[in-house]
């Protein structure tokens, strides 16, 4: 980016001033890590509308945008965090932090704007279904070991999903509070397993400004079928991630790019033989999942609704 020797003064004399007088502004901060951040943010927003030569109208459209975001925002609902998914920076943070910051080398994936602390502590091999919900059966069986191999026992595993009307409980007052939610500790076998129902796919909300920006880029709303994972245990980096369902039409295609090959999961569909609890009726789908810690620090994120 062309840019003169710094101004001697805060006085902008022309364009070419204004990014090294902010630029200098900042210095001040304490801390180095805001003050390198901040600077990298206030040279690209500049170079951003260098290069697009922005109007001033649409300086205006964009600001409003900005504030819609922060209008939309509430308890229940976190457009912030749907608008740095549905652009891909949440995965490209994702995968900037995870793994070897490949697709097919991570196992963590975006948190999304649904998870809740708190969920309903869950007996292994309980059921999530705290509603009436309907669609087929889902059992999952899953293991969490370290990057040795060895069996994380005593790991708190948040598990969320939608319905398979491709609802969240909190965007649905026909189901009970918490629905489809659970917190599952692992065994000293590293495992843990639940019951639930198969997910849909569904449509991202569309009432606010990424809805606007979505229709604009004649982008369609919808996720891929999934689960939601957040697994916690003190000396390990928590672990954040979704299982894709295999089948899903739109997997190629998530409107907020949280798909990596290595999060298709492999639900296996049953129409006959023995049901693996009373009453199961087919089809009904099983999934094995593993999953793998790392060492590090356990975090655990800003939850993005109450
Ligand atoms: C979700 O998976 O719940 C989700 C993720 C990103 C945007 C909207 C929803
Ligand atoms: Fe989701």
């Amino acid at each position: 980016m062309h840019q003169k020797a710094m101004p001697r003064s805060g006085i902008i004399d022309a364009v070419e001033d204004v990014t090294p007088v902010v630029l200098n502004a900042m210095e001040g901060a304490a801390n180095p890590r805001l003050r390198e951040v901040a600077a990298a943010f206030v040279r690209h927003m500049h170079a951003f509308a260098r290069e697009v030569k922005l109007t001033e109208q649409e300086y205006d459209i964009g600001i409003d945008f900005l504030n819609r975001i922060g209008q939309s925002t509430h308890d229940s609902h976190n457009e912030g965090i749907l608008f740095a998914d549905a652009i891909g920076f949440s995965t490209l943070v994702c995968l900037l932090n995870n793994g070897n910051g490949g697709p097919t080398e991570t196992a963590a994936a975006l948190l999304g704007p649904f998870w809740r602390m708190n969920s309903p502590r869950t007996a292994n091999g309980g059921s999530i279904v705290r509603s009436a919900t309907p669609g087929p059966e889902l059992f999952v069986s899953a293991i969490v070991r370290d990057t040795g191999g060895q069996p994380v026992a005593d790991a708190e595993v948040d598990v969320w999903q939608s319905s398979p009307v491709g609802l969240y409980e909190n965007q649905d007052d026909s189901q009970a509070d918490m629905n489809l939610r659970g917190k599952f500790t692992t065994d000293a076998a590293g495992r843990f397993n639940f019951r639930s129902v198969k997910p849909a796919g569904y449509p991202v909300p569309m009432s606010g400004p990424v809805g606007d920006m979505l229709r604009a880029q004649k982008r369609h709303p919808y996720r891929p079928a999934h689960l939601h994972f957040l697994i916690y245990k003190p000396g390990f980096k928590t672990l954040v991630t979704q299982i894709f369902v295999d089948d899903d039409e739109n997997l190629e295609s998530d409107v907020v790019f949280g798909v990596t090959s290595a999060l298709v999961g492999d639900f296996k569909r049953h129409d006959a033989g023995a049901p693996p609890a009373g009453g199961v009726k087919p089809p009904w789908f099983t999934l094995d999942a593993s999953f793998v810690m790392t060492k590090g620090e356990a975090k655990l994120p800003v939850a993005p609704i109450k």
